[in-house]
């Protein structure tokens, strides 16, 4: 798993892969290279990030190259198994994001035909494949190679002697970006935004073939059209703006991310059609999916729809339903993935499709995968999100949830009034909670010092609580677990004591004096409790040992102001603690693979 790039122009192919490359290391990595064609392939890589290969890589002279950042999935992190890879005479180089599932087979056929392999990794296959069937021609030579390949690519193929780059993808993402005499290859597009904001998104089963000035695609030896698509981020959109981490830059664009996820849907006049065909039908039930915190927002949408449609919603892990999930005639089935490319979602999608279910994907990449299998998709409006730990896409996947369960509500008009001002104000009211960063960066130093912390909420606060321990968690490597406020009684409470603080999520709804008690009885078994309460809540102040004050919103949009002052105590945490906050270690921005 990774990201590749490639790079065909006038200007030296080095530096301007590194510096793309650089710009893709959010997607997760552990080791990187680079190959470049001068006279011959020209290859340097190491089980290091791109600014250390940077420093100590030398010249590779060439106006032509290819480059790697690798997350193992076959192989420890190590320079022989970090990409590009290599042939048996070095002619081929090739870089991989993706998992080849057949490479054992596929490996053990070409040895026995006399190939030679260095690395563990299942990529070597493919400049292998490649040589094999190499008649003079450098993509037909790929079409049969991937032809052999069963499981997921996103490859980049520089042969010596050959002015052009050949790409191939499927189930994996993968760009063309357009320049003058010059052309990209890219995982992602803020890996070239540097350089161009013209872009073809490759389809599955294609193959690109790409010299400095022409771009052809091919499918199944024929050539096809692609659309040219304009990016309309700006370079420093995609960029920190200023701040310290990307993280916290992401945290604090969630007001205009509100604003521009709630401007495109409230606007429309039209329902979302799907949808609309499946109230006519009864709308008997729904099924959301998703992964990590796109399945906390599901979540969270099973409390905001039950309410508002009055129909049941199943919530499922994205990777169980592969596997076990039965879908039900008249189900509405939702996804919800921020980067379109999960592997665990994309599967589930299969899955769904496979028996004729209609999907709506609600995803933040336009021309993702996710966008091009659902039957229909939403886009949440959040702009690039780098750092790893997301939040900003989370907010917009609320803001598409409540708009969606608040078009199709059963609630009473005055309800929906009052809800809608609620929804307008919440920008201001996100705001608000940014502004008190200082009384959070307190808190953040308080729990800095402890190793176990539980996160506790009851209703809608629950998969508040699951989200702010997952934050806390991946960002300061504190050991954090969600719980249904009621449940720590069941089990938990043993953990319980001076050494383990709690953090209640206090909403002011039909919980709130379950979650009173449970204040008490954590106290009462020593643990220091921090609590988020509503702004003037005096009640929780004299219970908790520390307050982070949220303002006032109904219950329904607790989570957004919540969710975003839990974003925030992760982020100070984690720098107070010294941790790498936009990757942390193990961690992939996009997991493209099962
Ligand atoms: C946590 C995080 C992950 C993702 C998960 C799903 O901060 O970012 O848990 O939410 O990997 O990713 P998407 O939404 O792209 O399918």
């Amino acid at each position: 798993m990774g990201s590749v790039i490639g790079y065909i122009g006038d200007k030296q192919a080095q530096p301007i892969l590194l510096n793309c490359l650089a710009k893709l290391e959010y997607r997760g990595c552990d080791s990187c290279g680079i190959a470049v064609l001068g006279g011959s392939i020209e290859l340097y890589k190491d089980a290091v990030r791109v600014k250390e290969l940077a420093k100590v890589a030398p010249q590779l002279g060439g106006t032509m190259g290819i480059g790697h950042t690798r997350l193992a999935t076959h192989g420890e992190p190590s320079q022989v198994n970090a990409h590009p890879h290599l042939d048996c005479h070095g002619t081929i180089a090739v870089v991989h994001n993706g998992i080849i599932n057949n490479f054992r087979e596929l490996k053990r056929q070409l040895i026995s035909e006399g190939h030679n392999f260095v690395s563990e990794t299942d990529t070597e296959v493919i400049p292998h494949l490649i040589e094999k069937y190499y008649r003079g021609n450098l993509e037909e030579a790929v079409e049969a190679a991937v032809r052999d390949v069963e499981g997921s690519y996103a490859i980049v193929v520089l042969r010596a002697g050959e002015p052009r780059l050949v790409a191939a993808r499927k189930d994996s993402p993968l760009i063309i970006g357009i320049g003058d005499r010059e052309n990209f290859i890219a995982s992602d597009v803020p890996a070239i935004l540097d350089y161009t904001d013209r872009v073809i998104y490759l389809e599955d089963g294609d193959v690109g073939v790409v010299t400095p000035d022409s771009i052809k695609i091919r499918r199944d030896g024929i050539e096809v059209d692609r659309e040219e698509h304009k990016i309309l981020w700006s370079v420093e959109e995609a960029q920190k703006a200023g701040y310290e981490h990307f993280m916290l830059k992401e945290i604090h664009e969630q007001p205009k991310v509100i604003r521009d996820t709630l401007g495109e849907y409230t606007q429309v006049t039209e329902p979302v059609v799907d949808l609309a065909v499946m109230r006519d039908r009864g709308l008997e039930s729904m099924l959301m999916l998703a992964c990590g915190t796109s399945y906390h927002a599901a979540l969270i949408g099973k409390y905001i729809v039950e309410e508002l449609l009055r129909t049941p919603v199943r919530v499922e892990i994205a990777s169980e339903f592969s596997y076990y999930g039965q879908p039900l005639a008249g189900t509405a089935a939702i996804v919800i993935t921020q980067s379109g490319e999960t592997a665990d979602a994309l599967k589930a999608i299969k899955r769904l499709k496979g028996v004729e279910c209609r999907v709506v994907a609600i995803t933040n990449v336009v021309g993702s995968t996710a966008s091009r299998i659902a039957d229909q998709t939403i886009y949440t409006r959040a702009g690039p999100e780098i750092s790893v730990a997301a939040t900003k896409s989370f907010t917009a996947q609320l803001m598409v949830l409540y708009w969606l369960a608040m078009s199709y509500s059963k609630a009473d008009a005055r309800r929906l009034a009052s809800l809608l001002m609620g929804l307008r104000q919440l920008p201001s009211k996100v705001q608000q909670v940014l502004d008190s960063e200082d009384i959070i960066l307190e808190c953040a130093k308080y729990l800095s010092r402890y190793e176990d912390v539980f996160f506790i909420g009851r209703g809608i606060s629950f998969p508040v609580a699951l989200e702010g321990a997952l934050k806390l968690k991946e960002t300061s490597y504190i050991h954090a677990e969600g719980y249904a406020a009621g449940e720590l009684k069941h089990g938990p409470f043993a953990l319980l004591g001076g050494d383990t603080p709690v953090i209640a999520i206090v909403a002011r709804d039909n919980t709130y004096e379950a979650m009173l008690t449970d204040i008490k009885e954590v106290k009462a078994r020593g643990s220091p409790v921090m609590a988020l309460a509503e702004e003037g809540d005096e009640a929780i102040g004299e219970l908790a040992d520390l307050v982070i004050t949220v303002p006032r919103v109904d219950a329904m949009f607790s989570p957004v102001v919540n969710v975003v002052a839990l974003q925030l105590l992760a982020y100070y945490t984690a720098k107070q603690r010294g941790c790498p906050i936009d990757s942390p270690r193990n961690l992939a921005k996009s997991v493209t693979v099962e």
